[in-house]
């Protein structure tokens, strides 16, 4: 969906200050410039430190592509991008490999087995466990929501607890076993890796959240075991193999019959919901009639891709918010950090610091690592630099007397305490991409159209425009270049807008091909940015976005700051998750919603309103395959 009822609906109302306010002690030891516009005047200079660090240079050897309303999916000159798995394509598990029925018509029991709807983020994982295979190995993705109008026939018509369950089911994530031959990429079915996980998939509940009082329901009065995991966005991966699947918009499942809790309104949740009606059929998602429910959902989750029998564990230790993803980066002393963004304006970024080291050599050393750990939150000075605030029970305003009873609260209860210790009040963290060689962390921070508005947070340097429209990617560099530091330096790496707006705070500072509301980001192993957009379909052609076409994914060289277009994406959609397989020959890209009305509602009477990409039926998400044709290096 596109975000936009988030800006309309939910906002962090909380008092620490913005960056606005203290505009005043802002120092220029970087030499950048002063006012909000300088910071993205400046966007593209190198942080402290980065020149001279050994990257090697980069080659984007493709031409960049035009914009596109086309209803296609365009790459460059010299690569091909191959359909490999849309919503309801078989999973290939063993207990059998149902048809897609191009009329919806699969029952809820078919769609457990086959593709769910939205594709997002997506991972690559080599067979066997601890080969770099680059011909065979697993997907996993993430389902991130459905559109109920496209998912049955007749839509929310005759809803029914089968449609709900329907609905569950199509979404959660799939971990399919692919395989490559002579460079044409099939789906093995069946596999015995083949898996769905669903909305109604048990899970254990690990970490300091696990049993505790918030947590326990009448279904669960052990507060230990949770079904399901939906609205699950962008990813994450851990070193040893694991797969993390992060949950956003969790809070519109929900509805509330009764009155919403102070937590329930934090965090978005609406008296009448926002269109799921699971509560109608499954009364847990009635936070009135079960209101530690909602505290079970906007986590972290766990689950080993190589190991089909194992149970997801819901990481409480990373804390609950409407978690984008969740990437690694290794401290100098062993220590895993994860990087987290929570998508909501005027929402904070945060980062995990695990207790204990990575072990190397023993797999299963590292099981319940993430239960273990420090959650911290950023707040980025106007000044340039930095400082992650810990989200520790009895440190600084954390304490009882401040309502916080215990740890588990403060993580139940995570943007409240990052509005405690004054984190800095972001434009919609999305993906968080660390570079391969520099450690240097960039994050996109999609828009904010109520940055500057009446009652809302004004500007900063950090988030320097009024009404954003267009976005921009924030980049850091934590002290000592180590993940775990506390202190940092940051700058813009780029604002993005239209360089042809009449209007020069729409312009942005792209160097290259322009864009607009980055979302999914990614490095690859040669220190190539690849960058997609999410345009929410109300906008997308329409006013400021007029020029910028369809969504699309860039290449952008971080050294020199050029972007170049690499892909454009068929009407409606958005251009969202990012992988290649370890020889770099073979890159993973998902296409979600194609054909998304404006109204962000399919019409079940006419589903290819708006798109009938891939196939000339319904749209459907799916999974891209995109090689160069002489088989090289993609990008180069
Ligand atoms: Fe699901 Fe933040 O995009
Ligand atoms: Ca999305
Ligand atoms: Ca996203
Ligand atoms: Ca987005």
């Amino acid at each position: 969906m596109s975000h936009s009822y988030r800006e309309e609906t939910t906002l962090n109302t909380s008092s620490n200050p913005t960056f606005a306010e203290v505009l005043e002690t802002r120092l220029s030891r970087r030499g950048l410039l002063k006012g909000a516009m300088a910071a993205a005047v400046t966007a593209s200079l190198p942080l402290a430190g980065c020149a001279g660090t050994g990257q090697r240079a980069l080659v984007m050897g493709f031409a960049g592509i035009a914009t596109s309303t086309a209803d296609a999916v365009r790459v460059p000159q010299g690569y091909t991008a191959s359909v490999l798995y849309a919503w309801g394509d078989p999973v290939g598990h063993q207990s059998g490999s149902p048809a897609f029925k191009p009329d919806a018509s699969n029952s809820a029991d078919e769609q457990a087995l086959q593709a769910g709807m939205h594709h997002d983020g997506i991972h690559y994982y080599p067979l066997p466990h601890g080969s770099k295979s680059s011909s065979s190995g697993l997907l996993v993705m993430n389902h991130e929501y459905t559109d109920d109008g496209l998912l049955h026939p007749d839509g929310f018509a005759n809803w029914s607890a089968e449609k709900v369950r329907k609905s569950q089911n199509a979404h959660g994530c799939s971990v399919i076993e692919v395989r490559s031959r002579g460079g044409q990429w099939e789906v093995v079915r069946p596999s015995p890796f083949a898996r769905r996980i669903t909305a109604a998939t048990p899970m254990r509940v690990g970490g300091p959240a696990a049993g505790h009082a918030l947590m326990k329901t009448a279904a669960d009065p052990s507060g230990s075991t949770v079904l399901g995991t939906f609205n699950d966005c962008a990813h994450g991966y851990t070193p040893w193999g694991t797969y993390l699947a992060c949950e956003e918009n969790w809070d519109t499942y929900f509805i509330n019959s009764g009155t919403l809790t102070a937590d329930q309104r934090r965090n978005g949740i609406s008296p009448k919901g926002r269109g799921y009606r699971w509560n109608e059929f499954d009364e847990r998602f009635d936070a009135g009639k079960h209101p530690n429910e909602p505290n079970r959902h906007g986590w972290v989750v766990e689950f080993d891709p190589y190991n089909p029998q194992s149970q997801p564990v819901k990481r409480t230790a990373l804390g609950r918010f409407s978690h984008e993803g969740a990437w690694p980066a290794m401290a100098s002393d062993g220590r895993l950090v994860m990087y987290m963004g929570d998508d909501r304006v005027f929402e904070y970024i945060y980062k995990f610091v695990s207790r204990d080291r990575v072990n190397a050599n023993d797999r299963a050393a590292n099981a319940n690592l993430l239960d273990h750990g420090t959650l911290y939150a950023a707040k980025f000075n106007d000044d340039g630099r930095g400082e992650w605030l810990p989200l520790v029970h009895g440190q600084g305003a954390l304490t009882a007397a401040n309502g916080f009873a215990d740890q588990a609260d403060v993580l139940v209860r995570t943007r409240a305490a990052a509005d405690a210790v004054g984190a800095t009040k972001m434009d919609r963290p999305e993906w968080i991409a660390v570079h391969p060689q520099t450690n240097e962390v960039y994050c996109t921070l999609t828009n904010n159209s109520q940055r500057g508005g009446k009652d809302r947070a004004g500007v900063d340097r950090a988030n320097p425009r009024a009404n954003n429209v267009f976005g921009q990617i924030i980049r850091w560099r934590e002290a000592g270049n180590d993940p775990a530091a506390l202190r940092l330096e940051w700058d813009l790496f780029a604002v993005a807008g239209d360089p042809q707006h009449p209007d020069a705070a729409m312009r942005g500072n792209i160097k290259g091909d322009a864009y607009g509301s980055p979302d999914g980001l990614w490095f690859d192993d040669s220190g190539l940015l690849w960058i997609q957009t999410d345009v929410s379909s109300s906008t997308l052609n329409r006013g400021h976005y007029e020029r910028l076409g369809n969504n699309q994914m860039l290449a952008a060289d971080v050294r020199t700051g050029e972007t170049r277009r690499f892909l454009t994406g068929p009407s409606g959609c958005e251009v969202t998750g990012v992988i290649m397989t370890p020889d770099a020959r073979t890159m993973f890209v998902n296409i979600q919603h194609p054909g998304e009305s404006p109204s962000e509602r399919s019409d079940p009477k006419d589903p290819r309103a708006y798109s009938s990409w891939p196939d000339g039926g319904r749209p459907r998400s799916a999974t891209l395959v995109i090689r160069r044709n002489d088989g090289g290096v993609i990008g180069s």
